[in-house]
C-alpha cells in the first residue's frame, strides 16, 4: 500500500526541537507503520544558525515564516517558545491551513482563545500535548479517554524544575540556587527560569488543563501564585518530621457556582502516591465522576519526554490525513464559542489546612497566647511543635499544622501573631492538603 507522505515543518531547535528530530528519526518506522503515513521534516527555521545540529535533507531557513508559508508543508511544529513571534508563527501558520503542534503553554495560557478559535475557522487542528506535564499524556487523556466524566478537580506537581529543586533540598541538602543551576544545565528550566520558580509556569499549565477538564474559559492570570521559592530548607525538614512531604502543586477544583484555581507549595502526607513523587517528574492526580481518583505519572520536562508529546500529535494528525480524515478536533475539547465563561473563587475563601513556622521568645505564656488566638478566630490545631533552643538565643521555633481555614482567617490571626511582642519576625505560612 503507498502511504501518504506527511511534510513537516519544525521551527525552532532548542532541546524539544533536538529532542523531536531524534525521535522522528529513531522511530520511523514504528510512526510510520501506526500513522499509516511517511513523515518527512521537510523544513526547518531557526532564527539563529544550529550548524551543530544534523537537519538531514531539510531545507535550512532562518526566517520562522517561510516555513509557515512553504506550500509543501502540511504540519508546523512550533517550538520557538515565546508569545511575540511565535504568536504571529502560529497564526500564519494556521491562516496558510497548516496544521500546528506546539508546546509553548505561555501562548496557549495568553492567546489560547484566539488561536484555537482561528484553527477551528481554519478547519485545521492545533495540538498541544506537550504544553502541559512534558511527556505525561495528560490532554489527550482528559479530552478523549476521560470525556465520558464530569472532571470535579485536578492537582499536580506540573513543574518539572520545582520539583526537582524541592526534592534535592529534601533529600541532600542542597542549596536551591544551586540545584536551579543544575536543572537549567539538564534544560528543564525555561531559559528565563523566573516562571519556574514563581509559579507562572505552573499557572499556565494549570489554565490550559482547567480550561479542558472544565470546559471553560479560564484567563492566563486568573491562578494564584505562590512560588517555590517561599519554602526555606528547615521547612522541608520540619514537614518531615511531622509525616508530610511538600510539592509545589497546581490546583484547579469546582465549588458550587466558581473554580478554584492555585498554584502554591503545598504539604501533603507522606502515605498518599502524589507526595512521594520526585525530581524531575511530573504527577496529574484527577477527580472524574466516572473513574473515580486518577493518577498520572511521569517525565516533566527535559528533550525527549517532552518530543515524546509532540510526536504523538503529529502521530496522530498524520494517521487521520493518511485516512484522508480531517485531522481538526476542538483544542478545548469544545468549540471554543461553547466554553463556559468561568467564575473563579477568590483565595481569601479558599480553605486549607495550615503549616506555620514562626520564632517565638521561650518564655511562660508565649504557647498560650498563639494558641489563644488561633482558637478565639476558629482556628483548630492538628499538630504542633516547639523546638528546644538551638543556640544562645532565647527565640524557638515552633511549628503548628491546623485544621482547615480559609485564607481570610488564616491571615487574620497571622497579623495579630506577628504583632504579638514574643513573636519575632514573619510566620511562615504554606497549606496543608490531605486529599482524604
Ligand atoms: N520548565 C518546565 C518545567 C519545562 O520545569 O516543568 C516543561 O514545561
Amino acid at each position: 500500500m503507498t502511504k501518504r507522505t506527511v511534510k513537516v515543518g519544525l521551527c525552532g531547535l532548542g532541546t524539544v526541537g533536538q529532542g523531536v528530530l531524534a525521535l522522528l528519526v529513531e522511530g520511523n518506522a514504528a510512526i510510520s507503520a501506526r500513522s499509516a503515513a511517511h513523515l518527512v521534516v521537510t523544513h526547518i527555521g531557526t532564527r539563529t544558525p544550529r550548524p551543530e545540529v544534523d537537519i538531514g535533507d531539510a531545507q535550512d531557513s532562518r526566517d520562522v515564516f517561510a516555513v509557515a508559508r512553504d506550500p509543501e508543508v502540511d504540519v508546523l511544529i512550533e517550538l520557538i517558545g515565546g508569545t511575540t513571534v511565535a504568536k504571529e508563527l502560529v497564526i500564519e501558520a494556521l491562516q496558510q491551513k497548516k496544521h500546528v503542534i506546539t508546546a509553548n503553554k505561555a501562548l496557549l495560557a495568553d492567546h489560547g482563545g484566539e488561536l484555537f478559535a482561528l484553527a477551528e475557522q481554519q478547519g485545521v487542528s492545533l495540538k498541544y500535548e506537550a504544553a502541559v506535564a512534558g511527556g505525561i499524556p495528560i490532554i489527550e487523556t482528559v479530552r478523549a479517554s476521560l470525556a465520558a466524566n464530569e472532571v470535579t478537580s485536578v492537582a499536580g506537581i506540573i513543574n518539572g524544575t520545582g520539583n526537582f529543586i524541592l526534592t534535592a533540598m529534601a533529600s541532600e541538602g542542597r542549596a536551591f540556587d544551586d540545584v536551579l543551576q543544575e536543572a537549567q544545565r539538564l534544560g528543564y528550566a525555561e531559559a528565563d527560569p523566573t516562571f519556574d520558580v514563581d509559579g507562572t509556569d505552573a499557572a499556565q499549565k494549570l489554565v490550559l488543563l482547567a480550561s479542558l477538564a472544565f470546559g471553560a474559559a479560564i484567563p492566563a492570570d486568573a491562578p494564584f501564585k505562590q512560588g517555590v521559592d517561599s519554602v526555606a530548607p528547615e521547612d522541608l525538614e520540619f514537614a518531615k518530621e511531622l509525616g508530610y512531604r511538600i510539592k509545589h502543586l497546581g490546583i484547579a477544583q469546582r465549588d458550587a457556582e466558581t473554580i478554584q484555581l492555585r498554584v502554591h507549595p503545598t504539604l501533603i502526607p507522606e502515605g498518599k502516591a502524589i507526595a512521594q513523587v520526585d525530581g524531575v517528574l511530573n504527577a496529574v492526580m484527577i477527580n472524574g465522576t466516572g473513574v473515580g481518583e486518577l493518577l498520572l505519572v511521569g517525565p516533566g520536562a527535559g528533550s525527549r519526554p517532552t518530543a515524546s508529546a509532540v510526536c504523538g500529535d503529529l502521530v496522530s494528525i498524520a494517521g487521520s490525513l493518511a485516512r484522508d480524515e480531517s485531522p481538526a478536533t476542538p483544542s478545548m475539547g469544545v468549540p471554543i464559542a461553547d466554553l463556559d465563561s468561568a467564575s473563579i473563587t477568590h483565595i481569601d475563601d479558599v480553605s486549607t489546612g495550615w503549616y506555620l513556622r514562626l520564632d517565638a521568645e521561650d518564655k511562660p505564656g508565649v504557647m498560650a497566647s498563639i494558641t489563644k488566638c488561633l482558637s478565639e478566630k476558629g482556628i483548630g490545631i492538628e499538630s504542633l511543635i516547639q523546638k528546644p533552643e538551638a543556640s544562645a538565643s532565647a527565640d524557638v521555633p515552633v511549628i503548628i499544622v491546623t485544621d482547615r481555614a480559609t485564607t481570610r482567617c488564616l491571615n487574620d490571626a497571622v497579623s495579630t501573631i506577628e504583632a504579638m511582642s514574643s513573636v519575632v519576625g514573619r510566620v511562615t505560612c504554606l497549606r496543608v492538603e490531605n486529599f482524604d
